[in-house]
Formats: structure tokens, C-alpha cells, sequence
């Protein structure tokens, strides 16, 4: 049994925004089921407080965080159960950093707070203080599990108080460093530096620094014992120039310290015959019903009502990352092969008024929803036919997987977990039961992305009119095992690694 502290700044159900959340809501339950200690840290935001209420939240522990960031910080430990889940979750409290309203990142104007560095801060300090068992809890992790750059400098703050504790013969626990976006780094100033109260030699391109600025993520490429990413072909992607964003090099220096793990879904959750956001839950066998999702859609949204029109659906952030412009590059396409498209999104303004104005001048065909609303985002994979995820770059995706599970069938462009999961459909595929989807890989031949899309989009929706062979793809990509099982299991090797790695290094500390 290990003891594992999993610092994310958000989880499932308590907040989200993106998949971070939906991992870290579903990876500590997978590792809990195998028997291990697991615990949550994350910040008390105001709203995810107010969801933990209903499971019970008491004062753990009170403590001040000494010279932490500029100063005396005194913060508490708020423990709850994630919702629906025996997993304890530790909420920091720190209400003049995290009692704000709405989104864990940004304000009301959808501008970054501009103390987010500082919370961050804050709360990769506390995320160290509590892996080194100072804060009264009596609680020891063998390993620290930290997640994107909002926890990139626990590993810097432990390997720093660790060398206090390793005098003490205390050792410090193993750190494990997931890059779930790299295009996410948390870069600021020199003053941010300061803050810290870091030793001045971490100022410095072979630790914090990166091209005169202060980089977060960079704290947990560098110092933490064993860094993985998302999915296998994101792992090695990051290492070339296309998608490395200058920490390439660095990357490849980490060598077989960095590897990759896929993601998993929670399954009772993202599960087509339970769902309880579903008018009709439905399953591989009972997959007729799945057309009666489609309609209620269809109706829901004032799209035209008709079984047969083939249904595109689209779920995401409105960003550059999600290619969404090579889907708006194609709405043409879409509308003379009378398709319908059904978006849910939002994000950057100006995807958001052309989808909008797409949406205004077909509205029996397109469909454009802004704004987040999950129980949509389950009915749009129950009803779409084919999902579209043409990504520049995907560390992971976690939509690919859940439209596996609900047989609507991913179109993908070949990049990171999306080459990983979805399997294209060619002559040979569909032959022995493999093929799960299709998969455009404008890279390989070095084609605009939109043309890529605009061709497979054309296979596919000519496969659609053939029902047996649509039908066997559906059932193919149903039958997709995407839990958590093996990923948790590989999570664990990983932490026992970083624990040996540790061991191994101890005498050096010492000395
Ligand atoms: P990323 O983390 O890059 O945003 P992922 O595919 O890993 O992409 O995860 C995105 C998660 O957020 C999925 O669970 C998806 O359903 C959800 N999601 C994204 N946008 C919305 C939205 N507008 N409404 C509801 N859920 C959304
Ligand atoms: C990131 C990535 C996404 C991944 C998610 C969870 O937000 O963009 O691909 O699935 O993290 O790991």
C-alpha cells in the first residue's frame, strides 16, 4: 500500500474546467480501488466548497506557511470525501487567495486573476509542507503526485526543505510531475521569483529560468524524480521542436525519467446505460435506442428532426488547440452533404461569434451552443454519429474516449492520445474488428489540416450510409476497455520508481 498526496488545482466534481479535472477525479478512486492511501489536495475555491458541504467538511489542521511566498501565509486544511467517492479530499483554505466566485483561474471578465501566481504559489508550498508531514496531520506520502504547472514548484519547495528534513534522517517523499498541456507553462516576472524565497542560483536556464522569465512548469520537469504525460504519442512528441515549445531539449535531458500513461475515464460516470442525463439509456446490445437520443436532440435544438441526417457533434474549449477552425473551414462541406453539427463550447470570442453566425444562418442544420453545461455535453455524445476532435495537439482527450464508449464514432487528426485510442477505418481494419474511427494525419503528409479534415470527412460520411459496417465500427469502439484499470496500475509502477529513485539518491543528499 502506497500513501499518495495528488495536488491538482481542480477535480471532478468538485470544479472543472478542462480534462485535469476529469483526471483528477477519477485516477485517485482507480488507485484507492487498488488499495492504496490516496488524498486530494486542492484549493478551497468558493464554489468547491459550497459542493463539498453536502458530503461534510470539517478543520483538519491550521497552520502558517513561514517565509512562503513574500511573507507569512496562515491557511487551513478544510477534509472532505470527493462527491460520490471515499476518496479524503484536503481543500486549502486561504480565503483572501481562493474565496472567489466562478472559474479557479480567471475572473468574471474571463481575464487570469492577476495573483495567480501567487495562489499557485501558496499552494505548491503547501502541497510541499504537507508531503513532508509539518502541518500537524500526521499523515506521511511515500510519494507527492503534482499536476501541471499549478503545482510545478512542489518538487523545487521539497527538494529544497527536503535537504532539511534528510538532515533531520526524515527523508522526503518521491514527486511525480503529470504535464497534462504543455502549451500551459505558468510563465511570470522576475519579482515572482523573488516571492518564492528560493535560493538565488535557481534563477538560472538549467532550473526556473526560461528565456528571462519565471517558469512554473519548468519546477516540476526539472526537479521532480519521474515526469510522464498524458498518452504515449504525447510523450514523445514533446521531445521534437513542432510541440516541444522550446523545452524540447530539456525534455529529451530527462530521458527515461519521462514517459507516458494514457488517461482513463471514469465508467460509472460516462456510462450510456446509466446515465442519468439520458431520456434513453441504451448499451451495445440495445443500440437502437441510441436513435432516440438522436432525436430528442435534434428537437431540443430546433435542428430538423430526421433519424437519417447524419449528426457531427463537437465538445470543447474554443481554442486554437482544438482545430477549431479547420471545423469551420469545412462547414460548407457539411451543409452540401446535408449533415448537422452540434457545438458546445466556449473560449476565444472570435470562435465563438463564428460559430455563432454559422449557427444564424443554417438553423436547421447547425446548432452552437456557448457556454458549459455537462448534462449537454452527455447528451451530444448519446446522439451524435460521428464526433469530431481534429485537434493541433492533444496530450490526451478524454471526448474521443467517452464517444467510444457512447458508439458515437471519433474523427481525429493523428496527434497524441488521439493516435493512441482511435483506430482508423481502412478495408483491412474493418476486416478484423479493429477499426474504432477515423483519423486524418495532416502531418505525415504534410497537407493544410482543413484539406486532411475535409477528405476523411468525406469517407466518413459516405461509410455512414453503409448501416452494418457504421454499425460494427459503433460496436467496436463500445467494447473499448478505457477505464482506469491498466492506466492505475501503471500509475503505481511509476510512483514505486520515483520511490526507488529517491532511495538511490539519499546518500547524495546527505552529503
Ligand atoms: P481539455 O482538457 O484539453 O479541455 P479533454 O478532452 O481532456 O480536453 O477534456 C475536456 C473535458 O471538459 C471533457 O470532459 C469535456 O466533456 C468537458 N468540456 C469541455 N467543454 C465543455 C463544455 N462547454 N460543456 C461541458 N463540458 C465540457
Ligand atoms: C489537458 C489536455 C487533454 C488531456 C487533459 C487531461 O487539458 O489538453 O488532452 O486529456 O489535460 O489529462
Amino acid at each position: 500500500m502506497l500513501r499518495i498526496l495528488f495536488a491538482s488545482s481542480e477535480a471532478y466534481p468538485l470544479i472543472k474546467t478542462g480534462g485535469l479535472a476529469d483526471v483528477s477525479g477519477s485516477l485517485p478512486r482507480a488507485l484507492l480501488k487498488l488499495g492504496h492511501d490516496v488524498r486530494i489536495l486542492m484549493p478551497a475555491y468558493r464554489d468547491a466548497l459550497q459542493n463539498a458541504r453536502a458530503a461534510g467538511v470539517k478543520t483538519v489542521a491550521t497552520f502558517t506557511l513561514e517565509n512562503a511566498v513574500s511573507g507569512d501565509h496562515t491557511v487551513s486544511i478544510m477534509e472532505t470525501r470527493l462527491p460520490g467517492s471515499r476518496v479524503k479530499t484536503w481543500l486549502l483554505d486561504c480565503p483572501a487567495l481562493f474565496d472567489r466566485p466562478g472559474n479557479p483561474y480567471l475572473d468574471e471578465n474571463n481575464q487570469d486573476y492577476a495573483d495567480n501566481d501567487l495562489r499557485f504559489l501558496l499552494f505548491s508550498r503547501a502541497a510541499a509542507e504537507l508531503g513532508l508531514n509539518r502541518c500537524g496531520l500526521d499523515w506521511q506520502p511515500d510519494v507527492v503526485h503534482c499536476n501541471d504547472w499549478q503545482t510545478g514548484l512542489t518538487p523545487v519547495f521539497l527538494d529544497q526543505l527536503g535537504l532539511q528534513s534528510a538532515a533531520a534522517e526524515q527523508p522526503r517523499p518521491a514527486t511525480v510531475f503529470t504535464i497534462h498541456n504543455l502549451a500551459y507553462q505558468g510563465l511570470y516576472g522576475y519579482e515572482t521569483f523573488t516571492a518564492t524565497q528560493l535560493p538565488a542560483n535557481f534563477w538560472h536556464h538549467e532550473a526556473l529560468e526560461f528565456h528571462n522569465q519565471f517558469s512554473l512548469i519548468k519546477g516540476g520537469i526539472v526537479y521532480a524524480d519521474r515526469v510522464n504525460t498524458v498518452s504515449p504519442t504525447y510523450a514523445r512528441e514533446i521531445q521534437s521542436e513542432r510541440f516541444g515549445y522550446g523545452l524540447q531539449g530539456l525534455l529529451r535531458h530527462r530521458g527515461e525519467k519521462l514517459s507516458g500513461i494514457l488517461n482513463g475515464i471514469n465508467d460509472e460516470e460516462w456510462n450510456p446505460g446509466t446515465d442519468a442525463y439520458l431520456m434513453h439509456r441504451y448499451n451495445r446490445r440495445t443500440i437502437a435506442q441510441r436513435t432516440k437520443n438522436k432525436l430528442e436532440l435534434q428537437k431540443q435544438l430546433g435542428l430538423k428532426v430526421d433519424a437519417s441526417i447524419p449528426l457531427l457533434g463537437f465538445i470543447g474549449r474554443l481554442v486554437e488547440q482544438k482545430g477549431v477552425d479547420w471545423i469551420l473551414a469545412n462547414i460548407n462541406l457539411m451543409l452540401e452533404r446535408g449533415a448537422q453539427l452540434v457545438v458546445l463550447g466556449n473560449g476565444e470570442h472570435a470562435f465563438e461569434a463564428a460559430l455563432r453566425e454559422a449557427a444564424a444562418l443554417a438553423p436547421l442544420s447547425i446548432a452552437a451552443t456557448i457556454g458549459y453545461n455537462e448534462a449537454l455535453a452527455h447528451r451530444i455524445e448519446a446522439a451524435s454519429d460521428i464526433f469530431l476532435m481534429p485537434s493541433k495537439f492533444e496530450p490526451c482527450g478524454l471526448n474521443q474516449l467517452y464517444s467510444l464508449r457512447y458508439g458515437a464514432v471519433p474523427l481525429v487528426h493523428n496527434v497524441g492520445g488521439l493516435a493512441d485510442t482511435v483506430i482508423d477505418t481502412t478495408a483491412s481494419s474493418l476486416e478484423d474488428g479493429s477499426a474504432t474511427g477515423f483519423v486524418f494525419d495532416s502531418l505525415a503528409r504534410d497537407e493544410p489540416g482543413d484539406i486532411a479534415l475535409q477528405t476523411t470527412l468525406g469517407r466518413a460520411l459516405d461509410l455512414y450510409t453503409d448501416k452494418p459496417c457504421w454499425q460494427s465500427l459503433q460496436s467496436n469502439g463500445m467494447q473499448q476497455d478505457n477505464s482506469w484499470k491498466q492506466s492505475a496500475l501503471k500509475y503505481e509502477r511509476l510512483y514505486r520508481a520515483a520511490i526507488a529513485d529517491v532511495a538511490g539518491k539519499s546518500p547524495a543528499y546527505l552529503t
